[in-house]
């Protein structure tokens, strides 16, 4: 069975209980990560551990552990469950209180954490999507937890026989219901710019970082739906399904009908990268295990 981890507990997660009162279970009052583990090691710990921190301080609730605190937690959970590929979520809710808006004193927050096993293919799997209108709230910027409007687009999009919801708001691309979104014209690759209206994806801002560093063409600028409808590639982060060709939208072929080749190219870019943190990690904890020159 599974561990997790319940505020300061590690325990079998079919173990695991929280009060019915839990402001996360009563008015969806919470924040959360998920974070890849590739060959035992979360990837990109540091960038999310930001982005909570940037969530937590949004909804205003107090930071409940420093960053080491955080790092050992989620190493220990990762090591506990077998280590190898994994994708740890991560949760904190205002925590346990009679049911109002406004906390009658102050409570300590609800920190829980659990892995599922990550299977990645060694190679993503095209998918379809559909546009859908946005319907979520103006704060997108946040990773909360009150994910409704996320599970209706995703079932919509479902009904169509597609994977992903890509989201349009006055005319322009914002994200995918779980996914940032970028689009390829004329080997110029574009995705929507950092802001309320999208969360800041840790994988969307790796390939930014990548592409640029590579001297690839790739800016941060809007959008419009039309201009998605006539993309060359149209391409999905995030950090458990990594970088996604998008190979139809709205039941109509996006280009060619398959993966294009800026997508393989971003693609080897991020997996030699994960690959280059992973080795500079085993080296790093081979040298920390010599013993030091005397
Ligand atoms: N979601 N936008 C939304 C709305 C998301 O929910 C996600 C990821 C992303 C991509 O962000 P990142 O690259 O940091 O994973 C963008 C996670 C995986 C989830 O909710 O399960």
């Amino acid at each position: 069975m599974p561990s997790c981890y319940l505020n300061g507990e590690v325990l079998p997660l079919e173990e695991a209980r929280i009060p019915v009162l839990d402001r996360g279970f009563i008015f969806g009052d919470g924040v959360y990560e998920v974070i890849p583990v590739f060959g035992g090691r979360l990837f990109r710990l540091a960038e999310h551990l930001k982005r909570l921190a940037a969530s937590l301080k949004a909804v205003r609730i107090a930071r409940p552990l420093g960053d080491e605190e955080w790092a050992d937690i989620l190493k220990t959970l990762v090591d506990r469950n077998g280590g190898g590929n994994q994708s740890v979520y991560l949760q904190v809710t205002r925590g346990v209180a009679r049911r109002d808006l406004v906390l009658a004193e102050p409570v300590s927050p609800t920190v829980f954490a659990m892995s599922n096993p990550l299977t990645p293919p060694r190679e993503p799997e095209p998918v379809g999507a559909v546009t859908c209108d946005d319907i979520r709230w103006r704060y997108c910027h946040i990773k909360a937890i009150g994910l409704l409007p996320n599970v209706l687009l995703r079932l919509q999009a479902a009904d169509a026989g597609a994977y992903e919801a890509i989201l349009i708001r006055d005319g322009r691309v914002t994200e995918g219901a779980a996914s940032n979104v970028f689009a390829v014209h004329a080997g110029v690759v574009t995705t929507p710019p950092k802001g309320p209206e999208l969360l800041p994806g840790i994988t969307r801002d790796l390939i930014v970082e990548l592409l640029q560093a590579a001297r690839l063409p790739c800016h941060e600028t809007r959008i419009s739906a039309e201009a998605l409808a006539s993309a060359d590639e149209i391409w999905l982060t995030s950090s458990v399904r990594e970088l996604c060709p998008v190979t139809a939208l709205d039941g109509r072929p996006v280009g060619r009908g398959v993966p294009g080749p800026l997508w393989r190219c971003a693609l080897d870019l991020y997996q030699a990268y994960k690959q280059r943190t992973y080795q500079a990690e085993v080296e790093g904890c081979v040298s920390d295990l010599r013993p030091a020159a005397s």
